[in-house]
């Protein structure tokens, strides 16, 4: 399973990147008007020492738009992936783009039926939200356990990056449907290798030692 960071935030990803665990990155609009710095500035930097796909997304609504946007972001880096809105002008662009080998993540997914068009148009990746759909009340898990399912029933090579994940049982749900990426917030990944127990279980190992020294010197 790859880990991506849901992130614009340079030291967020270079914090997680020092352990190993990221695989890419994934950007939105929202993530970058977080920033503050120029879009490209910004998306050349992460993606400059990232070693894997860093996702940048169209603002364009319609094909003819988000086709001449991503051919500018998919120049900004080899690593750059362009995320696509799902509509109908997104899978227009998605099939156009796959023509001329320009990566594509098609964003904003919450069915299966969406999966499967952007996959079939061509698509590299494709990012269900399931904090999103459980928010109004649906199984967000269960969306990308489908999807698995269907894109290994038909061989699709794209992969499902599971997106808008909100807390640490979102993340072990999501390794157990076999989904091949997760997309994870800076704020939840120091959830992830913490524990109460292990900081417990440090804590009285230290002062056992302690005892035990101090017992030795005698
Ligand atoms: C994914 O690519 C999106 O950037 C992100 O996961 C959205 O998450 P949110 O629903 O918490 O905004």
């Amino acid at each position: 399973m790859k880990f991506f960071l849901d992130t614009a935030n340079v030291e967020e990803i270079r914090r997680v990147e020092k352990l190993g665990l990221v695989d890419g990155v994934t950007t939105n609009p929202t993530l970058i008007s977080k920033e503050g710095r120029p879009f490209k500035e910004v998306i050349q930097e992460i993606a400059g020492f990232v070693d894997g796909p860093v996702s940048a997304e169209v603002v364009g609504l319609k094909a003819e738009e988000m086709i001449s946007e991503a051919r500018k972001l998919a120049a900004w880096g080899d690593n750059v992936v362009v995320k696509i809105p799902m509509s109908e002008e997104g899978l227009k662009a998605v099939y156009t783009l796959a023509k001329e080998g320009i990566k594509t993540n098609v964003t904003l997914i919450f069915s299966v039926a969406q999966g499967l068009m952007a996959a079939k148009a061509g698509a590299s990746f494709i990012s269900p939200f399931i904090g999103r759909l459980d928010d109004i009340g649906k199984d967000g898990v269960e969306l990308v356990s489908e999807l698995k399912q269907v894109m290994e029933s038909y061989g699709f090579k794209t992969e499902i990056i599971a997106a808008s994940v909100r807390h640490l049982q979102h993340l072990e749900s999501i390794a157990l449907t076999g989904a091949d990426i997760a997309t994870i917030p800076g704020s939840i990944f120091p959830k992830l290798w913490s524990h109460p127990l292990t900081d417990k279980g440090i804590d009285d190992f230290l002062k056992d030692w302690e005892t035990y020294e101090k017992k030795m010197k005698q």
